[in-house]
Formats: C-alpha cells, structure tokens, sequence
C-alpha cells in the first residue's frame, strides 16, 4: 500500500506554528497557505496571440514538441491510474494535486487557507476559471512555460505569441521545484522524492543537470517555416514503464551491465563461480530514484537440458518501507552515480549435460501486491525489462 506523501521541508515550520498557535487558542483559525507546495499556480490568463492554454493548441505550430510530450509521463500526471486511485483516499491530503496539476486553472477548488492549519481542513471555494481540459494535460506546456500571462523562453525570439526570456526559470530549479521533497510530517506520513538532492551532490552537478540528460539536444524548427535552431526533445524519458499495456514511452537506462565469462564446457565437481556488475553508469542520481516503491530485481537461473531449473537466486536494488505503526525507511541498495553493486552465483556441477545460465533484470514501478491492494487492474503495467541474456554450457 502506498503511504508516501510528499511535502517540502517547510512543512516543519508550518507544524511548529500550528503547535504554537493552538496551545495558545484551541479555537478555529484559518491559516493563510505560507509555502510554495501548498499552493497552486496563480490563475494564468491566455497569453496575447493565443487562443487556449491548452497542449493541443500550443502542438498546431509547435507540431513535433505537442506529439513528444503526449507520450511523456507528464501528459499522465493526472489521468495516471494509481494517481486517480491515491487521491480518492482519505488519507491523501489535498495539496497532492499542486505538482501533478500545478496551475490554478485545472484546480476544481481554489485552497484559500487551512482551519486550525490542518492539512486535512483546507478551505474550500468553488473555482470559476475551473478547465477539465486543461486539468486532463496533467503537466502540460503551460506548466511549465506560462507566468504572468506570457509564454516563457530561453531564446527571446519574435513569436506570434508573447515570450518573456527567463533562462533562470526554465533551469533544472524547475525540475527540482517538483522532483525533491523530503519531510516526515507525521507518523504514517513521509515524503521521500530525493532526486534533486541525489543530483546536486553527485558528480554531475557543475556538468550536466535535469535539462542535459531527460531533454536532449536537436537542431529542427520549432515551428515549420522558422528556420532551424537548438531545440529540446520534449518527451521525458524515465523510467520507460508505460502507463497503458501495449504503448511504449521513451525510456533511458541508467545501469551498465558486465556478467564475467563463463566457459564453454566444465569437469563433472567443477563449480561455476559467476559474477554480474551493475554500475550507474549513466544516471545524475541514484537507480532507482524518487518513487521509493521503484526497485530492480535480477533474476539468475540455470537450466539443464530438459529445461529445468536447477539453481535459481533473485537479487534486488531498491528501498524497504514498513509503514505502521509508523513510516520507516528499512533499507536502501539504490545505486548512487558511478557506484557498482557485484552479484555472485555459485553452483556446484554435479551431473553431466549440457545448461544454460539466464539472466533477467527487470525494472519495477511497484510489487504485485501493492497493484492488488490499490486495485489498478491488469492494465496497468508495473515493470520492463532492462537485461536478459543466456549462457549455454556443458559438463563433461
Ligand atoms: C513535491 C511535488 C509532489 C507532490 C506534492 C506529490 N507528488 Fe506525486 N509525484 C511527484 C513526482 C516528481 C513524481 C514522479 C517520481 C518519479 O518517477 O521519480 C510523482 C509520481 C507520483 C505517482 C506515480 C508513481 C508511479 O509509480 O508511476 C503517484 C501515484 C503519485 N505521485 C501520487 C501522489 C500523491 C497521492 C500525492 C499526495 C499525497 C502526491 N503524489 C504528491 C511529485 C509530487
Ligand atoms: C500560432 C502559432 C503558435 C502557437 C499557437 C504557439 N506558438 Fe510558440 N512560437 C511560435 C513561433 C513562430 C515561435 C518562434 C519560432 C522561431 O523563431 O523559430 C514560437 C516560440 C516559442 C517558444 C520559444 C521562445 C523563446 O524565445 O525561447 C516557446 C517556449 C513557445 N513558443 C511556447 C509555446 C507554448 C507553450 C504555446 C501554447 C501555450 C505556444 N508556444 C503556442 C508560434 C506559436
Ligand atoms: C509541476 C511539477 C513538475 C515539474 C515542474 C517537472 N516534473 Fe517531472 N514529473 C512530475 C510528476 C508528478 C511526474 C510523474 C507523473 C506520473 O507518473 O504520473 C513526473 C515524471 C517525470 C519523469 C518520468 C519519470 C518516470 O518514472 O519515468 C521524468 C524523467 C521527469 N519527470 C523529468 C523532469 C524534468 C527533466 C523536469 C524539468 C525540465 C521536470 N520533470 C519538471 C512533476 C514535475
Ligand atoms: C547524467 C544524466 C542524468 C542527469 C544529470 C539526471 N538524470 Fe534523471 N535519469 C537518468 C537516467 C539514465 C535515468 C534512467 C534510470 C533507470 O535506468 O531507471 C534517469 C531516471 C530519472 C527518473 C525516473 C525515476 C525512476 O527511477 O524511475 C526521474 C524522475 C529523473 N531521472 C529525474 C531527474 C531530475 C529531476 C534530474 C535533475 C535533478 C535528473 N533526473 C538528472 C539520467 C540523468
Ligand atoms: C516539464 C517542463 C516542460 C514542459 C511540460 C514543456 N516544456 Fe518546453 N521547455 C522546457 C524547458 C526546460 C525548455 C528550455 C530548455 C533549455 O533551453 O535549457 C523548453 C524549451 C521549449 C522551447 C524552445 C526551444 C527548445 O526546444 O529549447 C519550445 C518551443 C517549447 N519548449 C515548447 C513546448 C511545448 C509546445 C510544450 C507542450 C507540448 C512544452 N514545451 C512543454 C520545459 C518544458
């Protein structure tokens, strides 16, 4: 069961204020929202020149960055199944939805305080400017490139829209703004998204950030006609799990893999020693990162020539929780930039014949067992394969 919920460190401050102010008065008061998570994004007006905020219209001159960002995961940050699933449960507090629909425009609610400063007792108003459209995008283009009424950019070119050029803006702090929050509010309530952390004291911040490696770099028009220019992918490649069975989103791989070698033939009471280095060889911060639920498993089997198992070991890299009576981290093997993990099999050869040794690793949004219990359905996937090789041998 998911019981991991994200907020800022301020919340440390918020929760001493609350203490502070109900020893004082056990009356009900309404808090005023103080901290950037708990808020939206101020309402956005359509920028001069346009005719909607929305992705589909920005994607009629912006044709190939609207088809790329409908295959990311931010075009599911809303719809996304366990998302849908988390929010309808009473213990998701309401500020959930400020990363994952960040604007004020695709907020049903406007949050105009919290009574007593309760998480759980937001003041509620009715939104006028409410757009289910928009609120369908998830992390649309706007979320990221409207402010003040004005499409934000890096280049300051002439468009038929407004653009304000705010490099600043649209750096990794961005992605961080949304990728790192680390806070025990409460007993059962933890948040552990550590990616921006993970970065900034890893051996890539200084050389490549968030925008180098999940954004990559290719001349083309960004709007035909235009002429070529630097231009950004805009599909976020992650963790290439899709949200639907049968699509296939952009993915990247943060692992190396090196299986040491394994001789054709062996000795009947020989032994096979066999060793499988996993390096982060590619990733700015550890694998898996963020999700404390995303973990890898390494599967090693081998197989005689009937084709049954006669060794099998399963080795894994990610975090243990145990979420009562209180949210504790148990471990963490996520793989840190640049750090190896070696795992080792042994067997003996008893029999003479020919095997092959498999190796499966796979990468994994989250147990069966927690897909069972938020009932997510078949259609939901929740792993991909990341390595999968075989190597035949025979024992004379
Ligand atoms: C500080 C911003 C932030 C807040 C607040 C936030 N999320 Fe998220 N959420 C994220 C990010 C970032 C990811 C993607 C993490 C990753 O893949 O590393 C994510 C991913 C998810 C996913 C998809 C997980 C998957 O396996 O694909 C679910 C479900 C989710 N969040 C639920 C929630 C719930 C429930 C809350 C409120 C309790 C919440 N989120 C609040 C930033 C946030
Ligand atoms: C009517 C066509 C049109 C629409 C609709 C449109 N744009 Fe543009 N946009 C342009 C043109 C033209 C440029 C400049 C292209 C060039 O010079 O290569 C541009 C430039 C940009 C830039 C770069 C600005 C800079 O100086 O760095 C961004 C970012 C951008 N648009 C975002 C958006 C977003 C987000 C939307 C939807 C809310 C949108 N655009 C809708 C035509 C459009
Ligand atoms: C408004 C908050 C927000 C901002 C800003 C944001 N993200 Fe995300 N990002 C999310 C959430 C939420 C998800 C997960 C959505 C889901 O799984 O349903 C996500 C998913 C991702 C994923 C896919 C993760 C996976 O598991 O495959 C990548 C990669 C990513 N973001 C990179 C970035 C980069 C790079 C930036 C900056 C350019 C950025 N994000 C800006 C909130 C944000
Ligand atoms: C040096 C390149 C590099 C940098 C810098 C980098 N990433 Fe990644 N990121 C990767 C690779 C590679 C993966 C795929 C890891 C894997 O195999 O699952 C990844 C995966 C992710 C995921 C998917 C999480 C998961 O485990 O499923 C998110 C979210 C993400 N990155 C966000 C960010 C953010 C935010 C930043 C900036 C603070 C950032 N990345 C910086 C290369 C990078
Ligand atoms: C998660 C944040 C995010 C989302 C969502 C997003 N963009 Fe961007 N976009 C960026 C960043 C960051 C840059 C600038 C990268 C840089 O120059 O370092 C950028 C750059 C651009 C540019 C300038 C040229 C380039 O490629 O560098 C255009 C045009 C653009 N985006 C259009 C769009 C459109 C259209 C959408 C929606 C279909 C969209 N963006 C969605 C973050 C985002």
């Amino acid at each position: 069961m998911k019981k991991i919920f994200i907020f800022s460190f301020f919340v440390a401050f918020v929760a001493l204020i609350i203490n502070l102010t109900t020893s004082i008065s056990s009356k009900s008061e309404i808090h005023p929202l103080t901290h950037s998570w708990e808020k939206a994004v101020p309402f956005q007006g359509i920028p001069e020149g346009l005719a909607s905020l929305k992705s589909k219209d920005c994607g009629t001159c912006h044709q190939e960055y609207y088809k790329e960002w409908l295959t990311s995961t931010h075009a599911h940050a809303w719809t996304d199944v366990q998302f849908q699933a988390e929010i309808k449960k009473e213990s998701s507090p309401y500020m959930c939805i400020n990363c994952h629909i960040p604007l004020e425009n695709q907020q049903e609610y406007l949050i105009k305080g919290l009574i007593n400063g309760d998480i759980y007792q937001p003041v509620k108003e009715k939104n006028e400017h409410f757009d289910k459209a928009l609120q369908d995008e998830g992390i649309n283009c706007v979320s990221c490139h409207v402010r003040n009424n004005a499409i934000i950019g890096v280049k300051g070119l002439r468009a038929p829209h407004k653009v304000v050029k705010d490099p600043e803006f649209l750096s990794e702090s961005l992605c961080i703004g949304c990728h790192n929050a680390n806070y025990k509010i409460n007993k059962e309530l933890v948040c552990t998204f550590e990616t921006g952390d993970e970065w900034k004291v890893g051996p890539y911040n200084g050389k490549k950030n968030c925008i180098s490696c999940h954004m990559q770099t290719i001349d083309r028009e960004l709007v035909k006609g235009f002429g070529h220019k630097k231009s950004h992918f805009h599909n976020f490649p992650g963790s290439g799990i899709p949200k639907v069975k049968g699509e296939t989103v952009a993915m990247l791989l943060g692992f190396g893999f090196y299986p040491s070698k394994i001789s054709d033939f062996y000795f009947k009471g020989d032994t096979i020693n066999f060793y499988f280095k996993v390096k982060n060889e590619f990733a700015g911060h550890k694998v898996p990162t963020g999700d404390p639920e995303r973990f890898f498993t390494f599967e090693f089997k081998i197989f005689d020539s009937e084709n049954n198992i006669v060794f099998e070991k399963e080795d894994r890299i990610g975090e243990e929780w145990e979420w009562y009576p209180e949210a504790k981290k148990l471990s963490d093997t996520n793989l840190p930039p640049r750090e190896e993990r070696t795992f080792s099999i042994k067997y003996p050869l008893l029999k003479k014949g020919k095997y092959h040794l498999e190796i499966l690793a796979k990468k994994h949004r989250m147990t069966l067992k927690d897909v069972q219990y938020n009932k997510l359905g078949d259609n939901y996937p929740i792993s991909r394969e990341v390595y999968k090789k075989e190597f035949p041998f025979s024992v004379r």
